[in-house]
């Protein structure tokens, strides 16, 4: 397939490929052609789309998040499910990483090279699950998932500034609070492997959350709106789901929190119980 030399145009190409393979290696030669000034954001480009985004494999099926059902961690093919469902929200993660930089036009050039950033180390986490869940002797597709992640992407589709609030300062956000305890668990359960990629995920992950506060924070000065009134009025406009603790303060803060956004978290959820 011909790649356009248009980054949004491009990213968009790459979020309908439906195999996950070939939508990696889409985006590792969309981040090298950036990186070569070879492939460069037109933020005014009128784009729209002419396939079902996103692309994705027939399997997994998705269903309902409560019929995903429980994970035992101390039989094989209980971890395999784990990590076959920590593939699925990086594969999710590669493509609203892809559809930030493809459906919102009059960002900053900045803007689109930090969702390509974002989209190729989502690409590597996949990577790096798939691999290993095929060591366990599965593959990605071979259990149920479910999709609360992508919907939250469809609900945002109008408003850039919805999207940087809701998806990686909510959604992605509460990553860094799970990453952790399932870092330990998999350690407890004798997978060393795992809990190596658990960690360059968590690395990662706090880079990208950081992404979507500063953009969040740049959108909210361009339309003279308060940060923390602003997120209070999106989560409840958007149906966000509420937070709950225990939160990773330290990530949080590193991912550019402040304290009375974490202040204002920490009530929420004691508020919801
Ligand atoms: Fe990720």
């Amino acid at each position: 397939m011909h790649a356009p030399t248009e980054l949004r145009a491009r990213a968009l190409q790459c979020l309908i490929e439906p195999d996950p393979s070939a939508k990696v290696a889409a985006v590792y030669a969309m981040a090298a052609a950036s990186r070569e000034g070879t492939c460069v954001p037109d933020a005014q480009a009128a784009l729209s789309s002419v396939a079902a985004i996103p692309g994705r494999p027939d399997k997994p099926e998705l269903v309902p998040p409560l019929q995903v059902g429980r994970r035992a961690m101390n039989t094989p093919e209980g971890r395999a499910m784990l990590i076959h469902a920590l593939a699925h929200i990086e594969f999710n993660a590669i493509n609203l990483a892809l559809d930030a930089v493809w459906r919102f036009p009059g960002m900053p050039a900045a803007y689109y090279t930090d969702w390509l950033k974002v989209a190729r180390e989502e690409a590597y986490h996949f990577s790096l699950l798939q691999e290993h869940l095929r060591r366990l002797g599965y593959s990605y597709g071979d259990f149920i998932a479910h999709d609360s992640l992508w919907e939250m992407v469809e609900r945002t589709c109008g408003d850039v500034l919805a999207r940087m609030a809701l998806v990686p300062r909510t959604l992605e956000a509460r990553g860094l609070d799970a990453n952790p305890p399932l870092r330990a668990k998999l350690a407890q359960a004798g997978d060393q492997e795992a809990a190596a990629i658990l960690d360059i995920i968590l690395r990662d992950e706090i880079g990208h959350v950081e992404i979507g506060n500063r953009w969040y924070g740049f959108l909210c000065r361009q339309r003279g709106l308060e940060l923390l009134p602003t997120y209070a009025e999106l989560a409840r406009q958007y149906r966000a789901p509420t937070p709950r603790g225990p939160f990773n303060l330290q990530a949080r803060r590193q991912a550019g929190f402040t304290e009375d956004e974490l202040l204002a978290l920490q009530a929420a959820s004691t508020a919801a119980g």
